[in-house]
């Protein structure tokens, strides 16, 4: 089975393409460096002729409000335009649990005119909504920074091991597409002030993290089940500790 993975050179992609490739299946791993982009369209069908799936994990560099919007827009519309002139049989992507809920968010307004533009295309699809990955922990932490307090939302989420979404993006990839939205979230709840406190402590982060229900994440106020899956979403099994221990192992 020949599998492009867009964004294949990222967090994401990256893990998708490594687990596809070990079972046996053509993988091209598709980004600008690997000349392939999906705002310019150079190299798109080139390297979709010939593909039975396609798993959109690309991501725009800039999270600004309009540039964001103007990624998700222009790279979906000629990537399923060219998936269905290649006859592309699965169009998959990943976005994000509770998008269509906090319309104050840009980045999130982008997702969901992402997913709308999959559904409205006749390519059969399967799009994963993933919650917030571990690994965003520092860019959380970030966005809430002031120099040197970090004012973040209370709000419980439920963040998961990117490698978890990985490895149910690449078993997606082997089955029929189901022609609607999926849910996958981390097997703990916490809030996010919480989750920003323990990893800067785990690295030794001296900012201390203030919990505020007002505090804005990306734009938009929290409560708690804003970013949490709804009924029956898969489960991530690699806990936040334990994924902390390894990261921290493997930085030192
Ligand atoms: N962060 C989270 O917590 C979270 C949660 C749920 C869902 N998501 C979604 O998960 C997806 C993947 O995120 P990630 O963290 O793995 O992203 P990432 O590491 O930033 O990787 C982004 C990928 O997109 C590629 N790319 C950028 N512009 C492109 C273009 N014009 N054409 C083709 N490829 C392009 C990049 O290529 P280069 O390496 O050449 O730049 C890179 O391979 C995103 O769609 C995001 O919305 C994220």
């Amino acid at each position: 089975m020949k599998t492009v993975v867009i964004g294949g050179s990222g967090l994401i992609g990256s893990n998708v393409v490594s687990r596809l490739r070990k079972r046996g299946h053509d993988v091209i791993a598709a980004s600008p460096d690997t000349g392939v982009n999906t705002i310019t369209g150079e190299g798109l069908d080139e390297a979709l002729a010939g593909a039975q799936v396609v798993i959109d994990v690309a991501n725009s560099r800039s999270f600004e409000d309009q540039a964001v919007m103007t990624f998700f827009e222009t790279a979906g519309r000629n990537l399923l335009a060219a998936e269905s002139t290649a006859g592309v049989r699965h169009h998959i992507a990943l976005s994000i649990v509770g998008a269509d809920r906090l319309p104050a968010s840009g980045y999130l307004r982008a997702k969901v005119a992402q997913e709308r533009l999959i559904k409205r295309f006749t390519v059969p699809y399967t799009i994963l909504r993933s919650t917030q990955f571990f690994e965003f922990a520092g860019g959380i932490a970030e966005s809430g920074s002031d120099g040197e307090t970090i004012r973040l939302p209370n709000a419980l989420f439920q963040p998961i091991a990117s490698d978890d979404v990985a490895a149910l993006l690449a078993r997606i990839a082997l089955v029929a597409p189901l022609n609607m939205t999926v849910e996958v979230g981390g097997p703990e709840l916490i809030g996010m002030d919480e989750f920003a406190r323990r990893y800067l402590e785990a690295k030794g982060d001296p900012r201390s993290v203030i919990g505020d229900p007002h505090a804005r994440y990306f734009g938009t106020e929290l409560k708690d089940g804003d970013l949490t899956p709804g009924r029956f979403p898969h489960v991530g099994s690699i806990r936040f500790d334990e994924w902390l221990n390894n990261a921290l192992r493997a930085a030192a």
